[in-house]
């Protein structure tokens, strides 16, 4: 799809979550398209964090930033009147939370809730789409070897199991299923994207939420292999595109897979390995099985209305590491030549200091001091 036509007239939408991984290229490809974006932010004043937004080409005369948060009723009213679409791209999303119940899940479903009454006193609103998440697919016992729309995670398996990320699958499923009921109720137009791991080169600041996730292999964050071990991919760009194209298709309607590549936690080590061999990726992943199978995404809904992915998985790699490593995020290297250097330098020492020693040793042998004085 081509992204830079300009929709007739000028509409303007609302993208919540704007400053993060998704939302940032979402908005700057609603930009690009010539829609007038009302970015919500939790904290306009943040210049570290909205500054990405307000350098993107266009931002000058199609984008405001406005401030929302998901925790306090009625927060999106200002941002959302007038908007004949909304992004929901926001999420709390803090898999360390002392407190799920309370910092995640709720906030994510109350939020959404409040995010449709101010859709619903707008009047103007005629459709939201919500980035949902492979969270509220597959996450069950047993694995499938392809999912698609009518395939909805196990909530009592997540909840007994409280794997990694546990709180962040709970609050998108509930959270997916109370809205649509209440944009039904509202009359108002409900699509739900459902996004599997995305990968891809990004405009914010700091290290993406994701990438904690698909950059592990690199990084050796342990506790994420298991959320890679039979994963789904999804081009950043390809995702924000699949938004747009959705968000303009006549009569779209309910939930979307939008994912393109399937791969084994061995397959992404193997492909990273072969392409950035100064990355030290391990051989083998405790508890995984070397040939575990690929479980897959099926995304031929959104094809078959005629959307097409563009990207190839090598390419979202490298997108997302070339973009860490121009921002400082991910070192050039990992593996033991650095170490080795190292290694070989304090041999050096050692023997320079030891041939030191035996010197010293030998002229007090000459002067015949005993060597304990
Ligand atoms: N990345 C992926 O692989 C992936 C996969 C599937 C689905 N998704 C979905 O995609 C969406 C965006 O994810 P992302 O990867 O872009 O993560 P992200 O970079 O962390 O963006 C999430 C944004 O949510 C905002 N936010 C958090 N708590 C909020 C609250 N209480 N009120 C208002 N805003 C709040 C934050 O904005 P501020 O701090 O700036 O206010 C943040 O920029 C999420 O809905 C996520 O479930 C992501």
């Amino acid at each position: 799809m081509e992204t830079d036509a300009l929709p007739l007239p000028a509409t303007t939408v609302c993208v919540t979550g704007a400053s993060g991984f998704i939302g940032s290229w979402l908005v700057m490809r609603l930009l690009q398209r010539g829609y007038i974006v009302r970015a919500t932010v939790r904290n306009p004043e943040n210049k570290q964090k909205v500054k990405h937004l307000l350098e993107l080409p266009r931002a000058d005369t199609n984008l405001t930033l406005w401030k929302a948060d998901m925790t306090v009723e009625g927060s999106f009213d200002e941002a959302i009147h007038g908007c004949e679409g909304v992004f929901h791209v926001a999420t709390p999303m803090d898999f360390e939370s002392k407190d799920p119940e309370n910092e995640v899940i709720k906030p994510t479903i109350e939020g959404f809730l409040s995010l449709i009454r101010s859709c619903t006193k707008a009047k103007t609103v005629k459709r939201i789409v919500f980035t949902s998440s492979a969270g509220t697919v597959n996450v069950e016992e047993h694995q499938k070897s392809v999912y698609d729309e009518t395939d909805y995670s196990d909530l009592n398996f997540i909840y007994s199991k409280k794997m990694t990320g546990w709180m962040y699958f709970a609050s998108k499923i509930l959270a997916e299923k109370v809205a649509w009921e209440a944009a039904k109720e509202n009359n108002i137009g409900f699509i739900s994207i459902i996004p599997t791991l995305v990968v891809g080169p990004f405009i914010m600041p700091t290290f993406p939420p994701s990438l904690i996730t698909a950059l592990s292999p690199i990084t050796g964050n342990e506790a994420h292999y298991s959320i890679i071990d039979q994963c789904q991919y999804v081009h950043l760009d390809d995702l924000c595109e699949a938004h747009i194209f959705l968000y303009e298709y006549p009569n779209a309607e309910g939930r979307y897979i939008c994912s393109s590549h399937d791969a084994t936690i061995y397959d992404v080590a193997k492909m990273i390995r072969d392409k950035w061999p100064k990355y030290d990726i391990p051989t083998e992943f405790e508890g995984i099985d070397m040939d575990i199978p690929v479980v897959s995404f099926s995304s031929k809904k959104l094809i078959g209305m005629g959307f097409t992915f563009k990207y190839s998985l090598e390419d979202m790699y490298t997108g997302a590491i070339e973009t860490c490593r121009e921002k400082g995020l991910l070192p050039y290297s990992t593996n033991n030549q650095v170490n080795r250097e190292k290694k070989e330098l304090l041999l050096n020492y050692e023997e320079i200091s030891w041939t030191l020693i035996k010197r010293s040793c030998l002229q007090l042998e000459r002067k015949n001091i005993p060597m304990d004085k």
